[in-house]
């Protein structure tokens, strides 16, 4: 892996952290009717913050392609609902029982584990509330088609669903620990597919062909899988508070991980490949990609 962070990396990171924080706060409903406190449980978690890693995502492909203006944005929410449902529901006491997450309680531990189900389910749903509204100016529907069938996919059972409910089976089980292929099954999904759906959206919505579209896949499939990996690494060496959520959540779930197959210096050295292979695959796209590269060495980095 090449170093091609610009000096102004970390200044630009926090523009586009705060645009696209903007961008998912503006389509958050409101608070209000009888069901006000489920919705007040949906912005909670949503609100807490979090790197707004895939709604970025979205905006760079989106650029990257020639996108200009605004139709991103129902996408870049509806991207951060379904992310953050699926941490509303990893956190259940049924599936990884954390207490803490983005620097706060837990959705379930603050309003109760009814609410936590009902407001993760409600997010799911408002993620296609939000990405179908997009659809109500008439323009450009093909394209908007084509990013919501991906969205869909991506999350459900052929994709983040999927992951998810492989790896509710990894679970105590003591020293029968899980094949790789088996292992890389549960990332490519519970973590790939958003990383995916992010970048093949972007250009997607951007007017990119069918080649390109797969190409953004391939990125985001190397990506999800080093972002799985260093996330394994980080519940490990990490703090609480800098990542804003419990360490040793695997180790208390007796979770086979990269970091128990193979040690944390291999995994670390595994994130650095992939990433390398991701940065290649960018490099042959056309587009301006300066900080997307920059952004895919940074996650291989992140302490958080
Ligand atoms: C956490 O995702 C869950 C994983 C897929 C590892 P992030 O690390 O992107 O969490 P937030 O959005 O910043 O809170
Ligand atoms: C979860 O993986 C990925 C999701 C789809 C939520 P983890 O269970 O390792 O994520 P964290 O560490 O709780 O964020
Ligand atoms: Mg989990
Ligand atoms: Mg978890
Ligand atoms: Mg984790």
């Amino acid at each position: 892996m090449k170093m091609v962070r610009s000096v102004n990396f970390k200044e630009e990171l926090e523009t586009k952290t705060r645009e696209a924080d903007r961008v998912v706060r503006s389509f958050l409903p409101e608070a209000k009717g009888f069901p006000a406190q489920m919705i007040e449980a949906m912005n909670y978690s949503v609100a807490a913050g979090g790197k707004r890693i895939r709604p970025i995502l979205v905006m760079e492909a989106f650029r990257m392609f020639g996108g200009r203006g605004d139709t991103a944005w129902p996408f870049m929410a509806a991207i951060e609902m379904v992310h953050t449902h699926s941490l509303i529901h990893d956190d259940l006491p049924a599936i990884d029982n954390d207490d803490y997450r983005r620097g706060k309680k837990t959705t379930h531990a603050v309003y109760g584990e009814a609410l936590g189900i009902l407001s993760g389910d409600a997010l799911l749903n408002y993620a296609y509330e939000t990405a179908l509204s997009s659809l109500a100016d008439g323009k450009q529907t093909d394209r908007k088609i084509r990013a919501l069938r991906i969205l869909a996919n991506k999350s459900g059972v052929y994709g983040m669903l999927g992951g998810q409910s492989v790896d509710v089976q990894n679970e105590k089980m003591g020293s029968l620990s899980l094949s790789s292929q088996e292992l890389d099954y549960i990332y490519l999904h519970k973590t790939s597919a958003l990383l995916e759906a992010s970048l093949e959206m972007g250009a997607v919505l951007a007017g990119a062909g069918e080649r390109e579209a797969a190409a953004m896949e391939q990125i985001g499939r190397k990506t999800g899988l080093a972002f799985q990996i260093r996330d394994d690494i980080l519940d490990v060496t990490g703090t609480r508070e800098t990542l804003g959520k419990p360490v040793l959540s695997d180790a208390k779930n007796q979770k086979t991980t990269y970091v128990t197959l193979y040690g944390t210096e291999k995994a670390e050295e595994i994130v650095q490949e992939l990433t390398g292979e991701a940065e290649k695959l960018l490099e042959r796209l056309p587009g301006e990609k300066e900080f997307l590269c920059g952004l895919l060495e940074w996650m291989a980095c992140r302490e958080k």
